[in-house]
């Protein structure tokens, strides 16, 4: 399945970084608890895998998937952990041929959305989105783009996300600041739980 139906009707994403399988399912179950219904757990630890498998197990409905991928053999390695879809920051050729699941692409320019385009990509990762001129950057890349729905992600927060879900080329934001790594490794569900719901208030 394409990742945009997959991730349809998704327009917050959580973008989590958690290294340790019990707080990976405690994690999750807080998430799905907040409302979610998807979650990126990004490959950036040295357990993000078994943090993944973990969140996949404790949470069956949720549509746990492997954010940060950069290189092709992940795939098998995410796919076997149980991902529902991947998502990275950007794109090559090695990656693109190697997806063997519902796949989110990144791409900052128009060259490298049309490249996604010719390749079967309308879902696109817009990353880092802030640092690469925010609402008012996607706004104009997107103009000549209409096939194309953004996931923008990369600084975003409680501030500017529903800017950019006003967007009608938006499909969904993702991001980190309601789940920071620095309360999850502290185990502060409590804190995630009341700000996740914050984020989904102001998301809308
Ligand atoms: C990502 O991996 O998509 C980003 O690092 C998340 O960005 P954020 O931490 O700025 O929300």
């Amino acid at each position: 399945m394409d990742a945009s139906e997959l991730l349809a009707g998704v327009r917050l994403l959580p973008v989590v970084t958690v290294d340790d399988a019990q707080l990976s399912a405690r994690l999750g179950r807080c998430l799905e608890d907040a409302g979610f219904t998807a979650v990126e757990v990004t490959l950036r630890t040295e357990h993000a895998l078994d943090a993944l498998a973990a969140m996949v197990q404790a949470c069956p409905n949720l549509m746990v998937g492997a954010g940060s991928v950069r290189r092709a053999e992940q795939f098998e390695a995410v796919a076997r952990a149980g991902a529902a879809f991947a998502v990275s920051p950007g794109a090559t050729d090695g990656l693109l041929d190697a997806a063997n699941l519902p796949y989110v692409p990144g791409a900052a320019t128009a060259s490298e959305c049309l490249r996604l385009l010719e390749r079967g990509y309308r879902l696109q990762k817009f990353f880092p989105a802030e640092a690469n001129g925010g609402v008012a950057a996607l706004r104009a890349l997107s103009a000549p783009l209409p096939e194309v729905r953004f996931c923008p992600t990369g600084g975003i927060d409680q501030h500017n996300v529903a800017d950019y879900l006003a967007l009608d080329t938006v499909a969904c934001v993702g991001g980190s600041w309601f789940a920071p790594a620095d309360l999850i490794s502290a185990g502060r569900f409590d804190e995630i739980s009341l700000r996740a719901q914050a984020a989904r208030m102001v998301a809308g």
